[in-house]
């Protein structure tokens, strides 16, 4: 059987790259088409040496990807996606957009926080929300998946069944998420040069970063009513991993059992959450280069703290945009997608 096709638009970026990576690997397709705004005709290995080894494509012009590829992968800077995305629909074909441009549904709440309008505003209506656990069904018949966000991910996973279950209080939930420097993506800003990150923790948009409407959304969308959370990003000296901690309050009569029980049951057929026995602590080494969450549940007086670890650049953008192509294209869910956690 001939393989699918897909290319990358964006391809010189970090997600770009962990796609290149990942999809190399991967049985059921081809890799046919990378695309860079910046290194046209360049190889791949003069950007990134690493990856070359039996890979050494050369990129073409963005435009170029969707009429060489039968999927598509789009990581770019919110607001540049819709153009690439509206063509490659034009042209009949499927994409996952790992940025923000399809996320948020509502487009004021989009305007208000990344300060674009929608283009097309049917597509936004069409394309499905990819957080895989929680709406695989929607996902199988997509047309535009619009890739969750990294520290999203993170909180939405433990947060989501607890919420729809009502063991958890919707008020007052609170998460502190620690993310290694490759989730600003390639570009050099001071707050990611090594001697300002080495050795350093440092949070940044307190109060206003913009994945706090994503995770509103998820949170409000499992609930059945208004969620919102108190959300601080902070910046960690290693390449990779996300590390959230989330403080919430029991609901009446409800222990920790119960809350452990409930996670345990909603995630027991979900390959890529693992939800630790009660006494063990989720770390970043748990899930470091898979495509895994983990998730440990503590307690402390009436709150519940929980710890919730992805890899960025894996279940936190390529991983999970590979599951959801998985998905859309009917392979199982878990093809090329099988590499463990390294153990340091
Ligand atoms: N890094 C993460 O952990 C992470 C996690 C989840 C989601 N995301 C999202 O994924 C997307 C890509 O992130 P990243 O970390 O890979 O960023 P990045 O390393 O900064 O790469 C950005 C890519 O976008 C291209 N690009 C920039 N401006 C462009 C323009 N005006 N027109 C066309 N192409 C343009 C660049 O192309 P050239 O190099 O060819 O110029 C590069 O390939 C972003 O939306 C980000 O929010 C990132």
């Amino acid at each position: 059987m001939s393989k699918v096709k897909v290319g990358i638009i964006g391809a010189t970026g970090y997600v770009g790259v962990e796609l290149i990576r990942l999809l190399n690997a991967h049985p059921q397709v081809e890799l046919s088409a990378i695309g860079s705004n910046s290194f046209v005709d360049k190889s791949i290995t003069e950007v990134y040496p690493s990856v070359g080894i039996g890979n050494d494509m050369k990129c073409m012009k963005n435009e170029d990807v969707i009429k060489n590829s039968d999927l598509i992968f789009t990581a770019l800077p919110h607001g540049v996606s819709e153009e690439f995305v509206l063509q490659a629909v034009k042209e009949g074909k499927k994409v996952v957009d790992l940025g923000a441009d399809f996320r948020l549904k509502d487009e004021a709440t989009f305007k208000e926080w990344y300060n674009v309008s929608f283009i097309d505003k049917k597509l936004h209506e069409e394309a499905v929300y990819g957080l895989c656990e929680h709406y695989k069904d929607e996902i199988k018949n997509a047309k535009v998946i619009a890739n969750p966000g990294c520290y999203v991910t993170s909180i939405s996973l433990p947060l989501m069944p607890l919420l729809k279950e009502k063991l958890i209080k919707k008020e007052g939930i609170v998460a502190d998420s620690k993310s290694g420097v490759t989730g600003a993506g390639r570009g050099l800003t001071l707050l990611s040069h090594y001697p300002e990150i080495n050795e350093n923790m440092v949070p940044y948009k307190i109060g206003n970063h913009r994945h706090t409407p994503e995770i509103e959304q998820n949170l409000t969308d499992a609930a059945g009513e208004p969620v919102e959370i108190i959300f601080t990003p902070i910046l960690a000296p290693m390449n990779r991993g996300i590390l959230s901690t989330i403080y919430c309050d029991k609901a009446e009569g409800v222990t920790i059992e119960k809350i452990q029980n409930e996670l345990d049951e909603f995630y027991k057929d979900k390959p890529f959450v693992d939800v630790l026995p009660l006494g063990q602590v989720a770390t970043v080494k748990h899930v470091r280069l898979s495509n895994k969450c983990a998730i440990s549940v503590h307690e402390n007086k009436s709150k519940i703290i929980i710890c919730s670890t992805i890899d960025n650049m894996v279940k936190g953008s390529a991983g999970q945009a590979i599951q959801n192509m998985n998905l859309m294209l009917g392979f199982d869910e878990c093809e090329g997608l099988s590499t463990m956690a390294t153990a340091f």
